[in-house]
């Protein structure tokens, strides 16, 4: 099973593999921003991504530019984890 590390947090969580990145982090207990819910426009659910994702699809490098997040934020609303990610945000 995949890991999920949150280093701000020094907590790290095992998941399914092909888990949901926003879900897995709120029912670990963590804050995680939104206003669409999860429907991949309002970018407040952007965190830093380091380890193996899928390429952002064209709707969500959409909204990471719209938006003008950082080049390593990705929507975590959009992203399945399938190996092992660190995740920070500037909020933890
Ligand atoms: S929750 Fe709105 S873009 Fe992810």
């Amino acid at each position: 099973m995949p890991k999920i590390n949150i280093p701000q947090r020094q907590l790290t969580i095992e998941v399914k593999a092909g888990s949901n990145l926003m879900n897995s982090l709120l029912e670990a207990g963590l804050p995680v921003a939104s206003s669409c819910h999860g429907d991949g426009v309002c970018s407040m659910c952007r965190v830093k991504v380091t380890g193996e994702v899928v390429a952002p699809a064209n709707y969500e490098a959409e909204a990471l530019k719209r938006n003008k997040c950082e080049p390593d934020e990705r929507l975590s609303c959009q992203i399945e984890v399938h190996s092992d990610v660190s995740v920070a945000t500037k909020y933890w």
